[in-house]
């Protein structure tokens, strides 16, 4: 049955008889069949292009900061340690207050890692997570991205008048930074943030935080160098969020929706959103048609079944990925598939296993000189399918 995509609020509603959303009583929404194509989303992209410069917007939130990995209390360490021996990031500081511990991983060039635990019980993140497969992990998600800002009284202006909820009701004020982040996102369960940093440093920890005497050395792997930065993250979202998730995203942020690979085989769409073609990729994942059973449905909408819509994967740019590849198998990293891809194909891949800690894939990827893209169809076709085992 047809459906009606309203542009005011984003939400799909059935149709009623003289097809107007039933919210804004708008008389021509976007008849929508629910199988997902490109088409509104491409209408949608430039109107948010013209209102970032019709509203001054263009440069109001830049690149990626750094993202918040939230996990159980008894596994901060063991997230960290775990980061340190299967990427190129290094362990700076870890510090706690009465709200949080936090672990701060940093790569040079890179968005920081935040691992962290809540000290009190209150977590808005949790009934994103009550999904059978993530039920013995109740707290565990990649929960935030803190975008930087040059002027966060402007931002946090600006989204408030148009009824974005945040939490807390102003600017967090702390030593080093100003930073205010949005309730999560009923299409994705994640939160997006910005920050504003006070001076060059960019240091965490405030005055009052306790800064923890851990010692988390980097293991003296060589191959680790080879890991470098954040390339791309993936969040799988229902099929029928698909669209609202990448608007609101850029809504709040500067990025545009850049291009979709659709896998038929698998019923599951590959949304690239893109700053620029240097920087940090936003990629959402969701199925063409929705959920139907266990049997007939792809791996993307069975894992939203499992774990609930989330980050799927952390993607690391990765030199010398062979070697890499092989030297991580030889210190017991287990991994969905093979290397896949080719030279000629223009990049290789691969995706790790579920994490215990985190409940996160990491993917390695390198692509070669002369490719121009960002992912082929066949790679992202045999890495969708190899997400059925999760
Ligand atoms: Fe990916």
């Amino acid at each position: 049955m047809s459906k009606v995509l309203c542009p005011i609020c984003k939400k799909v509603h059935e149709r009623i008889e003289n097809g107007s959303c039933p919210v804004h009583g708008l008389s021509s929404p976007y008849v929508y069949d629910f199988r997902n194509s490109d088409d509104f989303l491409k209408t949608e992209t430039s109107r948010i292009k013209k209102e970032r410069q019709i509203n001054g917007l263009i440069e109001l939130v830049g690149k990626l900061q750094a993202i918040i990995i939230n996990v159980e209390k008894d596994r901060v360490l063991a997230t960290t340690v775990e980061f340190l021996r299967t990427t190129g990031y290094h362990y700076q500081v870890a510090f706690e207050n009465k709200d949080y511990l936090t672990c701060v991983l940093k790569l040079k060039g890179s968005p920081d890692i935040l691992i962290r635990c809540r000290n009190q019980e209150e977590n808005p993140f949790r009934s994103f997570n009550l999904h059978p497969k993530a039920l013995n992990l109740p707290n565990t998600r990649l929960e935030t991205y803190i975008f930087q800002t040059p002027d966060i009284r402007e931002y946090f202006r600006y989204h408030s008048t148009r009824g974005v909820r945040f939490i807390g009701d102003d600017i967090i004020n702390t030593d080093h930074y100003r930073f205010v982040q949005t309730f999560p996102s009923s299409y994705t369960g994640i939160s997006y943030a910005v920050i504003q940093w006070k001076d060059q440093e960019e240091i965490y920890p405030a005055g009052q935080d306790e800064i923890l005497k851990w010692n988390i050395p980097k293991p003296e792997k060589g191959y680790l160098i080879n890991i470098r930065e954040l390339d791309h993250t993936a969040t799988r979202v229902r099929a029928r969020d698909r669209d609202p998730a990448i608007i609101e995203f850029m809504e709040l942020t500067c990025y545009n929706f850049d291009f979709a690979i659709y896998v038929e085989l698998f019923n599951s769409i590959t949304n690239v959103a893109r700053l620029s073609d240097d920087a940090f990729a936003m990629v959402f994942t969701s199925g063409i048609s929705p959920f139907i059973d266990e049997q007939h449905s792809g791996p993307t909408e069975k894992f939203i079944r499992n774990y609930g819509p989330r980050v799927h994967h952390l993607a690391f740019r990765t030199e010398n990925i062979e070697k890499t590849y092989r030297s991580l198998k030889k210190d017991k990293q287990e991994f969905l598939i093979g290397l896949i891809g080719s030279p000629q194909q223009g990049l290789k891949q691969t995706f790790t296993e579920t994490s215990p800690n985190s409940l996160l894939v990491k993917e390695y990827v390198h692509r070669y000189g002369e490719f121009k893209g960002f992912f082929t169809k066949n790679n992202v076709t045999l890495l969708t399918g190899s997400t059925d085992k999760q």
